[in-house]
């Protein structure tokens, strides 16, 4: 029978190298999994041939910075400052990929310029122009002199000479894209150069068009380069997004500039193009998190993809492989890219291959483990895959001794536990009492953009029929019961109970929790009142705004979505802001509510009262762990586990599925 995807499994040809099927790995920043000189490390090089194996037609790979001593802070330490070790660790992973048959393109990212984190910087920001730091606005940064920018120019096409010799297929530059200090370049708003750099499209494109002829001269004439390439920025104004659907005047790029761009880029010589879209100042837009839809890019990309003669690679959340085949029938794109959808599952490919979507493990746009941590300067993980850079010792050891093992709680950090236990040869049964598995995701599941993370549940409970995990729902234990349960193990994973803050009326009719809200176990009056403003907080007031209720925010924070321990990306924070005030929730930061009343809420801000009115007052104001059946059951003399939100809470499913795949494990 024919596969449901044969677009994706045809060749395409990037210049004179021949890629065996339409998917690329889209290029990811892998911060926290360098060597200690920035070259990609050996864990690196296992991760990429995971993919590899997984069937990806190439590696895109994630940015290297030229060797122009032009930004000095974490980000932008250059690998080509190391030149024997950088060419030794690339060539081991062009020949490890090329056993797959799976082609390697090595990306240059020229550093961030205007968008720099200014408090890593060891010097004045530097930028294409002068003009205040995007994300701290009263840092002002320099222009960079002409001589720098040649010097730039020549510190790329040394980068480019040493991927070449590395024995890599091709290059990436990571030129008019994301914001970065190559966009900066090609992007009228934040180029006013006087010289040769600026001033009309071909100055702005200079550095790219003198880029692809010097890598072309120094290395081959048909030695691949590719373009990465934004068609929208998606910006309102300087740091301000537009969201999606609102109608707006694009104050960055738009799609129609973007063909012009693309017309003279190819003319200049490149091989093909990688889009992507949005900038830093519309961040949400260029990682965007669950709230967009899938695939969000593609209808830009379409009538540039009609426009030029070397191929478009298009990313994008584009998570399932019926998205990705049909985008490519319908011209919208020649080939697709994939991002967090291969970190969360590196088989992708093959599972589309082999007809098997369904057993795709979804990345869920939580943003949680990649972008979110690596922004706040941790290592890179994935919230969904816990073998993510450890995928050399990912192979699970078969139990030495297989044993019963009762799970109690069949939420996120339940169901991973089982599921690795059962695979390992343990006999395992989860006890849920609820009629679902599922846990806390049942509620926040809800709303329309949850789609991804529903599928997260489907595969799951597949996974779990697969490894012939017995569940047993609507099935409450108590400690005796577990106690006398016939298991050699209790995992205990009970999740966690929402908080109910001290405040006078909190008992009231007019009261619900934030999961009340999102089960709609009852109905919800026109003005609301949702009292804490993380992340819960938020998505429930946007459902309610989007359903037309009239809604404030109480948050005793200064901003929204600015609490918690674990690491929020700021995609996701900007993007629930932006929602917010499009939709015209009221918000009170630094507010504190002091009582509750029947139709009014009272609150307190710098020592002044006033009333909201309130039909309802939804709380959202955290979680505590349920640990109780675990201390309950200390002694019971059985080997014991507590894990997920539990153990810890708050927590996020990065914390819940790692906890679960830790004494899945070790059992
Ligand atoms: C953690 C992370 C790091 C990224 N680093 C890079 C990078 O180094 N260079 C680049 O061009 N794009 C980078 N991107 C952008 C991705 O290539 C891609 O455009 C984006 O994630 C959207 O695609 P997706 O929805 O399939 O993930 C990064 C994305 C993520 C999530
Ligand atoms: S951390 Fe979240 S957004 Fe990032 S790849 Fe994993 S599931 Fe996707």
């Amino acid at each position: 029978m024919e596969n449901r995807y044969p677009e994706l499994f045809q060749p395409f040809r990037i210049g004179k190298v021949e890629i065996k099927n339409k998917v690329v790995m889209s290029p990811m920043l892998s911060i926290g999994w360098f060597d200690e000189q920035s070259v990609i490390s050996d864990r690196m090089i296992d991760y990429y041939v995971e993919r590899a194996k997984g069937g990806v037609g190439a590696v895109f790979t994630c940015g290297n910075v030229p060797d122009a001593h032009l930004e000095r802070c974490p980000f932008t330490i250059s690998p080509f400052a190391a030149p024997e070790r950088f060419v030794a660790q690339v060539r081991k992973l062009a020949q490890a990929l090329h056993q797959y048959d799976t082609k390697l393109f090595v990306q240059i990212w020229f550093g961030l310029g205007r968008v720099a984190f200014s408090d890593f910087m060891e010097d004045q920001p530097v930028a294409v122009s002068e003009g205040p730091n995007r994300w701290k606005p009263e840092v002002t940064c320099r222009e960079m002199t002409t001589e720098e920018v040649y010097g730039l120019i020549q510190a790329v096409v040394d980068g480019a000479k040493l991927i070449y010799e590395a024995g890599a297929d091709g290059i990436d530059i990571n030129g008019a894209y994301g914001g970065y200090m190559g966009d900066q370049f090609t992007t009228d708003v934040f180029n006013h150069r006087t010289d040769e750099f600026g001033g009309s499209m071909d100055g702005q494109l200079r550095v790219l068009t003198e880029i692809v002829r010097r890598i072309k001269e120094e290395t081959a004439s048909d030695y691949p380069v590719t373009c990465r390439l934004g068609t929208k920025h998606y910006m309102r104004a300087e740091r301000q997004a537009a969201v999606p659907g609102e109608v707006y005047t694009e104050y960055g790029r738009d799609v129609e500039e973007s063909i012009a761009m693309a017309k003279k880029l190819e003319a200049a010589g490149y091989d093909a193009f990688l889009m992507g879209n949005g900038a830093y100042d519309s961040f949400h837009w260029l990682y965007p998190p669950m709230y967009h839809k899938e695939g969000l890019w593609l209808d830009d990309f379409a009538p540039l993809t009609a426009q030029v003669h070397i191929p478009v690679i298009g990313p994008g959340k584009i998570l399932q492989p019926q998205m990705a085949n049909d985008a490519i029938a319908q011209g919208k794109v020649t080939a697709v890219a994939i991002g967090r959808a291969l970190l969360a599952d590196p088989n992708w490919v093959n599972k589309a291959a082999a007809d098997k979507a369904e057993e795709i493990r979804p990345c869920i746009g939580c943003n949680a483990g990649c972008i979110g941590r690596i922004f706040a300067g941790q290592t890179m993980l994935c919230a969904v895959n816990a073998d993510l850079f450890h995928e050399a010792e990912e192979a699970l050891t078969p139990a030495e001794t297989p044993k019963k093992v009762a799970v109690i709680g069949g939420g996120i950090a339940g169901m991973e536990a089982a599921r690795i236990a059962a695979a390992r040869g343990h006999k395992v049964t989860i006890y849920e009492a609820g009629a679902q598995l599922g846990g806390a995701t049942l509620a926040a599941n809800v709303p329309d953009y949850k789609a991804a993370s529903r599928r997260l549940l489907k595969w799951f409970e597949h996974e779990l029929q697969k490894t012939g995990v017995e569940v047993k729902l609507n099935c409450s234990i108590t400690p005796e019961q577990a106690a006398a349960l016939d298991a050699d193990v209790l995992v205990v994973s009970t999740g966690a109970k929402a908080k109910i803050p001290p405040i006078p009326g909190v008992h009231g009719a007019n009261v619900m929790t934030a999961v009340d809200v999102l089960l709609k176990k009852a109905p919800v009056g026109q003005n609301v009142v949702v009292i804490g403003g993380g992340q819960v907080g938020c998505e429930v007031a946007y459902e309610l705004l989007r359903d037309g209720k009239k809604v404030s925010v109480v948050e005793c924070l200064d901003g929204l979505v600015s609490g918690g321990t674990e690491a929020i990306s700021a995609a996701v924070v900007l993007m629930l802001q932006d929602l917010l005030n499009y939709y015209k929730a009221e918000i009170h930061v630094s507010t504190s509510v002091k009582e509750i009343r029947e139709h009014t809420v009272v609150i307190e801000s710098n020592g002044t009262r006033s009333e909201l009115p309130a039909d309802t007052v939804v709380l959202a104001v955290g979680y505590a762990a349920n640990d109780a059946l675990y201390t309950a059951l200390k002694d019971c003399g059985k080997e014991l586990y507590l894990i997920g939100d539990a153990r810890k809470s708050p927590g996020n499913i990065l914390h819940a599925v790692a906890d679960g795949n830790k004494v899945g494990r070790k059992i």
